[in-house]
């Protein structure tokens, strides 16, 4: 077995890989690991990558693993809070897998370059992805696609944006769901199923610490989300 096939991406990571053009240059931010540039490289897809991380325990991962897939003329590790380090031309596609929807959404607010139609983002936020694309919609963002997948025991949503400079005010459904809201496949149905049991499970939370009016809130966007699927089984019914 060749290097390049021992690289292991999971379905999540290997979703986000999909999402990445042919002869990018590539940020990873959070990149950890690295297998997502390494593979990219070691593939010969990519021009470049930088992998980029906060820390320096994960950029010593990231350079073992460079080293061990002999990719280090295309890929380099940045020690990077966010983008803050990382040239505009090194990161024409940027992924930002396995961090929280709300730094992703901090992380491009302050990355005044990132608001330009020729880049793209491929954004997999681990929790709170609604923010995320009520952030997303306002700030301009489109989403282009949205695909979800499942990996572990775990389903994940990633999704491909770009600047188009129109801020929009999203529906409810398009804030949980994403551009899944529509999808009946059944990576999709698991997606949105998952949607619904951390909304319930919130909601009992706030009703056993006696937050009655946030209960209420979450009640009726769970309420209103439950119709939103049960249309969308519904139309997918022969
Ligand atoms: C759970 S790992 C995700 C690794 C990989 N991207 C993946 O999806 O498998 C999250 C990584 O993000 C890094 N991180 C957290 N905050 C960051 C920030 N503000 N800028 C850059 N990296 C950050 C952490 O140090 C950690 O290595």
């Amino acid at each position: 077995m060749s290097n390049q096939l021992q690289i292991p991406l999971d379905n999540r990571l290997a979703l986000c890989a999909s999402f990445v053009r042919e002869g990018t240059n590539l940020a990873d931010v959070g990149t950890d690991h690295a297998y997502l540039p390494v593979k990219l490289a070691a593939e010969g897809k990519i021009r470049s990558a930088v992998a980029c991380d906060v820390r320096e325990g994960p950029l010593r991962n990231a350079e073992a693993n460079i080293l061990r897939f002999g990719v280090e003329r295309l890929v380099r590790t940045v020690l990077s809070d966010g983008l803050d380090q990382v040239a505009p031309e090194d990161a024409m596609d940027v992924v930002m897998a396995g961090m929280g929807g709300e730094l992703i959404a901090a992380i491009i607010q302050r990355t005044q370059w990132l608001y330009d139609a020729d880049r793209r983002l491929i954004l997999q936020p681990m929790t709170r992805a609604e923010s995320l694309r009520l952030f997303l919609c306002r700030k301009g963002f489109a989403v282009r696609e949205e695909k979800a997948c499942v990996s572990g025991k775990k389903c994940y949503s990633v999704m491909l944006c770009q600047y188009d400079g129109k801020p929009w005010e999203c529906g409810r459904t398009f804030e949980y769901f994403g551009r899944l809201e529509q999808d009946a496949s059944p990576e999709a149905v698991t997606y949105q199923s998952v949607v619904l049991q951390k909304l319930k499970r919130k909601i009992n939370g706030l009703q056993q610490s006696g937050r009655f009016p946030e209960m209420e809130y979450y009640n009726l966007i769970y309420q209103e989300l439950k119709e939103a699927v049960r249309k969308i089984s519904a139309a997918g019914q022969p």
